[in-house]
């Protein structure tokens, strides 16, 4: 199993600059499937997801070229309608060209994503959209099968029961090649992605507004074409960081970091008693005294990120008092907590709701990474801990962290990598 040891009592010092947005470039690279010009994307995070994405694109005919943070996808020459279940499997995202390549194609025959770590997550919002716009969906030994109908309507309302931020990707993308429809979508996410992606599609000929607000409007366009475009910092990467600096009593910043995207984050940092400076250049966190117990509720975008949860329990593991953390995302996102616990954090969970009575210190201990930002969470509490922390499982932390130990290393940390002895 692979493994990440973290060297305790470090306080995360220094600078750093902020990778490009994973949760953008994967609904973005999705699009490209229906644009049959050459696409270059810059800024783009050098990470497993994003390996996985053009591991797809490829499969289905795309050439593909990834350096230097751009990658280039130039139109291939027959597009396959096939995205096997063994490259869907390794990343829920890849669902999301379902939509584009049945644009494409006329139909797309995608693997099911399964239930993963946090939760159920299934993809019947994105299913039930096509449906709206026409789609005839089937589902087959784990497949699900979409062909485009004959003639899209001419006005097409779908509401999302929940803002999905796939969902809402998925139908956005898919309408903006139904030409001669106009599609709305109401209740739909508002996350800082949705809007990357409507600029993107934008730039590429499509007619896409309302990103940010919950009503995205869609007028099919007839053809998209080749662009070159560049996506937004990964605000989730840089939440991780800025509680990194506060877990550890560090001080930290980070440069191309966009503050109007943390908003929620700087929020409770504020009202914890943490130091947060923020300019045009950067963002500043630093620890500046003992910090207070707060109640935080994960919610859809502006709301807290729930990709941030566990690493802001991290940060109150050690902060006296009681912390309350609500969970409103996804249903099963404390599967780190009885790791953090055998670190010495005091945590109770019951259904959404977590606990956390502030302890002193925690101590290093042998833990395993369930997932991406459950792993980010046990590092930073490790490096805030006493004595040395393994962390197994730890190539979960690549599929989302791009340059991991680099950055860590360069604020200060003392952190070893162990790849899987196979
Ligand atoms: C995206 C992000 C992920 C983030 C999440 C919520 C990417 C690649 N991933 O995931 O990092 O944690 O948004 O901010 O961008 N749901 C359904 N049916 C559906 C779709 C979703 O019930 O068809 C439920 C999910 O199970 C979950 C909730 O809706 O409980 C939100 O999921 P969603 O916003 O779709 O998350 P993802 O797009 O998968």
């Amino acid at each position: 199993m692979s493994q990440l040891v973290v060297m305790g009592n470090t306080r995360l010092k220094g600078e750093i600059r902020a990778s490009g947005s994973k949760n953008s470039v994967l609904p973005i690279l999705a699009a490209t499937v229906m644009i049959e010009e050459p696409v270059v994307i810059k800024n783009v995070p050098e990470l497993r997801d994003v390996q996985t994405m053009i591991s797809i694109l490829q499969q289905i005919g795309k050439t593909v070229a990834f350096e230097n943070e751009t990658v280039t996808i130039m139109p291939g020459e027959i597009l396959v309608g096939n995205v096997p279940y063994e490259l869907v499997r390794k990343m829920r995202a890849s669902f999301n060209i379902i939509g584009p390549l049945a644009m494409i194609c006329g139909w797309a025959k995608v693997g099911k994503p399964g239930g993963c770590n946090i939760g159920q997550r299934p993809v019947d919002f994105h299913l039930k959209g096509l449906e709206a716009f026409g789609f005839k969906i089937t589902e087959e030994h784990g497949d699900v099968m979409a062909v485009i109908p004959q003639n899209f309507e001419k006005e097409i309302i779908y509401a999302l029961p929940f803002p999905s931020v796939g969902a809402t990707e998925q139908l956005m993308t898919t309408a903006a090649l139904m030409e001669g429809s106009v599609v709305t979508i109401e209740n739909a996410a508002r996350e800082p992605e949705i809007s990357d992606l409507q600029n993107f599609l934008n730039k590429c000929g499509a007619q896409v507004s309302g990103a940010s607000t919950p009503t995205i409007k869609v007028t099919g366009v007839g053809k998209l074409t080749g662009a070159e475009y560049s996506v937004i910092p990964d605000r989730v990467e840089i939440g991780t960081y800025l509680l990194g600096a506060i877990a550890t009593k560090g001080d930290i910043k980070i440069h191309g970091a966009i503050a109007d995207h943390l908003i929620a984050l700087l929020r409770i940092l504020e009202e914890m008693g943490a130091g947060i400076e923020k300019s045009h250049e950067y963002l500043r966190a630093f620890w500046k005294g003992p910090l207070n117990p707060v109640r935080v509720s994960s919610e859809p975008y502006p709301g807290f990120p729930t990709d941030l949860q566990p690493i802001i329990t991290a940060v109150l593991a050690t902060v006296e008092g009681t912390s309350v953390l609500e969970e409103n995302v996804f249903e099963n996102r404390f599967g780190y907590v009885d790791e953090l616990n055998r670190m010495g954090a005091q945590i109770k969970v019951s259904s959404s709701h977590a606990n956390i009575r502030g302890v002193k210190k925690l101590s290093g201990a042998e833990v395993v990474a369930p997932d991406i930002r459950a792993g980010a969470a046990l590092v930073m509490a490790g490096l805030a801990a006493d004595g040395e922390t393994i962390i197994n499982n730890a190539t979960h932390l690549f599929r989302g962290y791009e340059r991991f130990q680099e950055k860590l290393r360069t604020l200060g940390a003392k952190i070893t990598f162990y790849p899987d002895e196979e």
